[in-house]
């Protein structure tokens, strides 16, 4: 972490580091911030560089989808922001899955199943995959789930409901300003609450954890830019922030 703490907050101990973000102990229990680091990484980490601003610009924008998300119901895990590069957020027991859904043809799922890159996909799939690093987070299916028991079958369900209705929010935010939402990755955690526990969306929403085309031009406005070195990442997301009304003098932070 190279940059100017000065606007940092006074933080608890460290719980937690990963590719992008580090956890800290909250003010309260059960809260915790979430930092923003400008560490870009692709294929597992195997590629690493400090692209400057990115993280402000990413908790910029994922406040701003998280914001809205809460607004059409999707229980979420924000809480406030602190400061450019730290969220107040509420602990929760991460389930360790990554949950895809894609609306049109590219990454991974192209070179599976030897598709065309920008084709529509007939409705929106949701795959699922295991967050563990050391593995490669592997494609995994939902009776995996089940006979792992990384969820329950009312959590999975809940989980899925969640996400398809997270990609109908985000699809039409993305398209209000001409923006193509082709996929993108969510991460759900458990809460206590009166009823018992219930699922709460965790994590980032991002042009780190998205993928993002012009409408017009199909440029890519997301993290392939720095997977597939085409260069200009941090000013495409800048341009996916202006595009969204957020504020355009972020990139300084
Ligand atoms: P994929 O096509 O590489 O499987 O990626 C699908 C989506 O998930 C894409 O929007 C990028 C996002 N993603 C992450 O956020 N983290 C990851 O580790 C990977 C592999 C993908």
């Amino acid at each position: 972490m190279s940059h100017d703490m000065s606007h940092d907050t006074p933080k608890g101990r460290q719980i937690y580091e990963g590719k992008a973000k580090v956890l800290f102990e909250g003010p309260e229990p059960g809260t915790l911030i979430q930092y923003f680091k400008d560490d870009t990484t692709a294929f597992n980490a195997e590629k690493h560089e400090i692209m400057a601003g990115k993280g402000v610009l990413n908790l910029r924008i994922s406040e701003y989808i998280f914001s809205r998300l809460e607004a059409s119901g999707v229980p979420t895990h924000f809480i406030e922001t602190l400061s450019p590069r730290e969220q107040l957020v509420r602990q929760a027991e991460i389930i360790p899955l990554e949950v895809v859904m894609r609306n049109v043809a590219a990454g991974s799922l192209v070179k599976r199943l030897g598709l065309n890159e920008g084709e529509t996909l007939p409705r929106p799939l949701v795959e699922f995959y295991y967050k563990d690093d050391a593995l490669g987070d592997p494609l995994i299916s939902e009776d995996h789930i089940a006979v792992f028991g990384w969820c329950s079958a009312d959590e999975l369900a809940e989980i899925v409901t969640l996400a398809r209705k997270i990609n109908d929010c985000m699809v039409e935010i993305f398209e209000k300003v001409g923006i193509r939402l082709v996929d993108f990755k969510l991460e759900f955690g458990r809460v206590a609450d009166d009823m018992g526990q219930k699922i709460i969306l965790a994590d980032e929403i991002s042009p780190d954890s998205c993928r993002l085309w012009d409408i017009e031009s199909n440029e890519k406005m997301d993290k392939d830019r720095f997977r597939q070195n085409l260069g200009g990442m941090v000013d495409a997301y800048q341009q996916v922030a202006e595009r969204l009304g957020l504020a355009s003098d972020i990139k300084d932070n």
